[in-house]
């Protein structure tokens, strides 16, 4: 489980997604290998989560025992996502390009999962304030 922020929708048919991801990251050696990904969008509920996942590695740390996570069997995937998420987008990685220090990934979307009952969490002043997405 990889924190990532710099992830967008490339494609809406088909769908595609793209992100961006740090050559230190361990994540990326996974994605090498697994060339499958789901990007999890968090609830509010995972704040300190997301940040305990996005400073440290799962090179050599088990992250969801870390953070204390319950996790979620996702159809059409063995990948677990935590609980509660807003949106959970399955994809496979079709296309990566060489960033520097980053590896940008191009993927074909295989499914989407929405609970419009989750609140999502979304990093406010240059990620210096975690909150919800939307204000009510
Ligand atoms: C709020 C936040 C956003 C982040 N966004 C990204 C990102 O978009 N791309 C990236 O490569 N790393 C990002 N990171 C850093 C990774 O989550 C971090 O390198 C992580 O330790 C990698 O874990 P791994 O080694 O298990 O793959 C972010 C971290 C935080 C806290």
């Amino acid at each position: 489980m990889c924190t990532l922020a710099w992830w967008t929708i490339a494609s809406t048919n088909p769908g595609k997604i793209m992100f961006s991801l740090n050559k230190g990251a361990y994540t990326l050696e996974l994605l090498a290998e697994k060339k499958e990904v789901v990007i999890a969008v968090p609830g509010v509920e995972l704040t300190g989560a997301l940040i305990g996942c996005g400073t440290c590695s799962g090179r050599d740390t088990d992250k969801a025992a870390k953070v204390g996570l319950t996790m979620q069997d996702i159809d059409g995937t063995n990948i677990k996502a935590p609980v509660p998420c807003k949106m959970l987008i399955h994809a496979t990685v079709a296309q990566t390009m060489d960033a520097d220090d980053h590896v940008v990934h191009l993927c074909d979307v295989k499914g989407v999962y929405g609970d419009e009952n989750v609140d999502a969490v979304y990093g406010w002043k240059g990620y210096a304030e975690f909150a919800a997405a939307q204000q009510k």
